[in-house]
């Protein structure tokens, strides 16, 4: 079977990271998480003091970027790659509210987004990838052989993420996390570089009604119709 590129994007917490590892872990591809990579950034900027709830100073972020180090390294018994920044593994503190409350800010700054879609694009460039993002299958690979379009109602939404947070020891309100869903969600599609939309030939997949299971068979069938 030839190896493809699979590109899945769509709003948060749409189930597009258990698709894709799922996926990954079937067809013997790589997976990439980019969200991890604008956290992992998001997580260096508050770290550093260039972002808290009521500033940011993009400049200082901007001039900076050299000094952030990416990479994923895989973990046998997780059996996915964690994200580490400068040597630090950062997996767990990249999910926090916290960070989901600053980074669709910081992943609208344009000078973020090209570092990171050309570390995106390095890391894809012998196909046999499944990645999963906001722009993938319009910016970062719009040749993709296979894109996704994963959506789900924002309250569906938010409470897989609530119970995910609070399954890791997270205080946090369902309140809370609806806001921050539907902060993202529009910040996230009405920002001037890259916004979240679907790609004229992506595949909308709605699975606020599917199991994981309906899921992944569904687009098996995607699969081995491209490959
Ligand atoms: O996928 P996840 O929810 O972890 O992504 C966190 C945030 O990173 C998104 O809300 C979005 O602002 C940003 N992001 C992006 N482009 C991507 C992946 C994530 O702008 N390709």
């Amino acid at each position: 079977m030839k190896k493809i590129t699979i590109a899945i994007d769509g709003f948060s917490s749409t189930g597009k990271s258990t698709l894709a590892k799922q996926l990954a872990k079937h067809l013997g591809y790589a997976y990439v998480d980019t969200g991890a990579m604008y956290r992992a950034v998001t997580y260096y900027a508050m770290e550093e003091g260039y972002i808290d709830d009521n500033h940011f100073d993009e400049k200082a972020l901007v001039n900076n970027l050299s000094n952030i180090n990416l990479r994923f390294v895989f973990n046998a018994d997780l059996g996915f790659a964690e994200m580490y920044l400068n040597g630090q593994n950062v997996e767990k503190v990249i999910r926090t509210l916290a960070v989901s409350s600053k980074v669709s800010r910081v992943a609208a700054v344009s000078a973020v987004r090209a570092k990171l879609v050309e570390q995106q694009q390095q890391m894809g460039a012998n196909k046999g990838v499944v990645m999963d993002g906001r722009d993938i299958g319009t910016v970062v690979f719009p040749d993709a052989e296979l894109k996704l379009y994963m959506t789900a109602s924002a309250q569906t939404r938010a409470q897989r993420r609530y119970d995910e947070l609070i399954a890791k020891g997270d205080k946090v309100t369902y309140e809370e996390v609806l806001k921050n869903v539907q902060e993202r969600d529009s910040i996230d599609s009405t920002r001037a570089d890259s916004p979240l939309v679907k790609a004229d030939d992506a595949i909308a997949i709605d699975n606020s009604e599917l199991t994981i299971q309906e899921q992944f068979d569904k687009v098996l069938t995607l699969v081995a119709s491209v490959t």
